[in-house]
């Protein structure tokens, strides 16, 4: 994975979709992928959530097809798979293509009709390091498709859309926090939502004197693997021993009175989720005042619990998040934490934005003498949710 950005826009898809299809696009859309500040593995216990938007995004230009059938082109320099109308909203090969698949799907479920389009993606989030490509591409899609039927689809039902896509087409059971933020996400804020309303609070990141690093482990991640899953039914378990509909409604004091009943894993398991729910909390706070020491606690603390607790960690990330307080210029990060699904993929941190590219040079530097691995990295601020670029 390169966290380097190539820049891409309607300016830059138009001539090559032009190439492909002998036609102008007549709705270009982008979505960012993301990275999640605090509130990990905490979406689907009803929990919070603290992440923001990427400047990184999925572009995707579409127009109505000429031919009577779906014309995709998954990325730039691909061929152009062709689709059947009567197809397209069931699941089938090549595997990318579900994620269109299942936008269409979820469209047509509430009455939006899709005609045959010609449709070519782009994008520089990079993949599979946990930063959302993929809730960035359905999301992208969702945004495409329904500005093209002239369909009012709110950034929360594209959200929803996204993961229903997930769901059924893609065979990983994610949360709603990627596809959420993608969608809702606002340039210069983090985004704190209530997934068990879907209610938000916009937090303002304008405070020059921090930035958000975001390191790269190098090691790829798939929530399709099983370990997703299998914290999922651990944290169900939890709740079925508790007695609660979700672990959102269980407190820590719960816990320890069932510890013996829920057994050394699911306490574990629902104690990292009942501690990160509160973390949310206090990082919450502590960015509203601008004090990223406490900030920073709280993204440590995150840490150490998935790192336990809800074992998602992997010993390169470890490796990662411990190097960021022993690197010389420790002192200039505020806190590092794995974020995302986990078992691999990226770490973030903030950091003194004075110091930030010579802590990102040093834990380079520190990761490769540690593991003989190189990476790259991103300083990057919140960027902006998804958003039509062009319409004809
Ligand atoms: C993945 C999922 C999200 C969320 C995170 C863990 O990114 O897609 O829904 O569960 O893992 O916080």
């Amino acid at each position: 994975m390169d966290l380097e950005q190539r820049e891409i826009s309607a300016e830059t898809i138009t001539p090559t979709f032009v190439e492909y299809f002998g036609q102008k696009p007549t709705v270009v859309a982008a979505s960012p992928g993301r990275v999640n500040l605090i509130g990990e593995h905490t979406d689907y216990n009803d929990g919070f959530v603290l992440p923001m938007a990427l400047n990184n995004i999925n572009v995707v230009a579409v127009a109505p097809s000429p031919t009577g059938k779906h014309r995709w082109v998954g990325s730039l320099g691909d061929t152009i798979i062709e689709i059947d109308p009567a197809d397209a909203t069931k699941p089938g090969d090549p595997f990318w293509s579900n994620y269109v698949r299942g936008v269409i799907c979820m469209l047509e479920r509430r009455g939006i009709k899709v005609p045959p389009v010609d449709m070519l993606i782009d994008s520089n989030v990079p993949r599979g390091g946990g930063l959302s490509s993929s809730a960035a591409f359905e999301v992208s899609v969702c945004t495409a498709l329904s500005a093209l039927c002239g369909a009012d689809v709110t950034p929360t039902e594209r959200a929803l859309i996204g993961q229903a896509t997930e769901h059924e087409f893609v065979n990983v059971p994610c949360g709603i926090m990627d596809q959420f933020i993608s969608a809702n996400g606002k340039k210069d804020h983090a985004l704190m939502l209530d997934c068990k309303d879907l209610s938000y609070n916009l937090i303002p990141m304008t405070d020059p004197s921090v930035s958000v690093l975001v390191i790269d482990s190098a090691v790829k991640h798939s929530l399709a693997d099983g370990g997703y899953a299998a914290r999922r039914k651990n944290c169900e378990d939890a709740c079925a021993i508790l007695g609660v509909p979700s672990l959102r409604e269980a407190t820590l004091e719960m816990l320890e009175a069932k510890k013996a009943e829920l057994g050394d894993l699911c306490f574990r398991r629902a104690r990292h989720v009942v501690g990160e729910n509160l973390r949310v909390a206090a990082f919450a706070e502590a960015v509203q005042k601008g004090d990223w020491e406490a900030a920073g606690v709280a993204m440590r603390g995150s840490h150490a619990s998935l790192k336990d607790d809800f074992e998602v960690s992997c010993a390169e990330v470890d490796t990662l998040v411990s190097l960021s307080d022993t690197i010389p210029s420790a002192a200039s990060v505020y806190g590092a934490r794995m974020t995302g699904g986990g078992f691999g993929g990226c770490i973030v941190a903030l950091v003194k934005s004075e110091d930030v590219e010579k802590v990102a040079a040093e834990m380079l530097d520190a990761y490769r003498e540690a593991l003989g691995i190189e990476t790259t990295y991103l300083v990057t601020r919140p960027g902006e949710g998804a958003r039509v670029l062009a319409q004809a």
